[in-house]
């Protein structure tokens, strides 16, 4: 099968590098990791790898990259034999990840809202669900449901434009343009809510659900003031949320 991201896998590498993913998107999503030393993770829907490559150094025992995307998957790959730590990257849906576990952590960086359906969303979680071991944590990060939805221009410092088809609704389609120093690309995906989010975590066996703002790092307010990134945490484009599978009943 093949994916929108098969035609633009080489400028979505460019995409990875902007100060937003850098400083807000992977800042805030080690953060909520934590220590991630010696623990076997799963990156779903890792694309060029860039979150898979930073867990492999951040220590973790076993990192594999999940995609469906074989133009994604190559372009990762790529990157494994330039610069190798012993990922691997497997091509797989997400909703069939079971079958790799057991994992102490499960990412997912902008890729739940690529589900059309509740139900898909669904599935999606219980693969995640079935690949973590008991106790084990999933962490995701994707579009806020309150970003700027009104005012498409709002990001565009950050190198973001995001509108929504029609109503405010769950699966409602969403189109995401980012824009490089040298190239623009826009990403077909759906617009979900918290508790479209919820309720497909709790269908997948997750109970307890925490969201988590996102934050700036240090060095990104560093370089670039913190002006620039006031207008961004006031509606932030990201958001975060962290569940636990049920530890073994004894
Ligand atoms: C926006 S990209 C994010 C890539 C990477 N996580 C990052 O943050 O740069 C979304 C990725 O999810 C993948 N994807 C979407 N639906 C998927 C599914 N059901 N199973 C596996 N991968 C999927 C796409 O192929 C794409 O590479």
């Amino acid at each position: 099968m093949s994916s929108q991201y098969d035609s633009f896998a080489n400028t979505y590498g460019r995409a990875v590098a902007l100060d937003v993913r850098r400083y807000v998107d992977y800042f805030s999503l080690t953060r909520a990791l934590g220590d991630v030393g010696d623990k076997a993770v799963l990156d779903v829907g890792c694309g060029t790898g860039v979150i898979t490559r930073i867990l492999k150094q951040r220590g973790a025992r076993r990192g594999v990259g999940l995609d469906l995307s074989e133009g994604m998957l190559d372009a990762a790959r790529g990157e494994e034999v330039r610069s190798p730590l012993g990922v691997e990257y497997v091509r797989r849906d997400i909703a069939d990840a079971g079958a790799l576990g057991p994992f102490d952590l499960v990412t997912a960086c902008y890729v739940l809202p690529h589900a059309s359906s509740p139900d898909q969303l669904a599935a999606m979680c219980r693969g995640i669900h079935e690949a973590l071991a008991p106790g084990g944590r999933f962490v995701a990060i994707h579009p806020n449901d309150a970003f700027a939805v009104n005012d498409p221009a709002f990001y565009s410092a950050y190198g973001l434009r995001a509108s929504v088809d029609g109503r405010l609704d769950d699966a409602a389609p969403m189109k995401v343009t980012v824009t490089t120093v040298d190239a623009e690309l826009t990403i077909s995906t759906h617009y979900w809510t918290r508790s479209g989010y919820e309720a497909a975590l709790r269908r997948a066996g997750f109970r307890e659900i925490r969201w988590r703002s996102p934050e700036v790092a240090p060095e990104g307010i560093e370089a670039l003031g913190e002006a620039f990134w006031s207008n961004y945490l006031a509606r932030p484009y990201a958001m975060l949320f962290e569940c636990t599978k049920e530890p073994a009943q004894r």
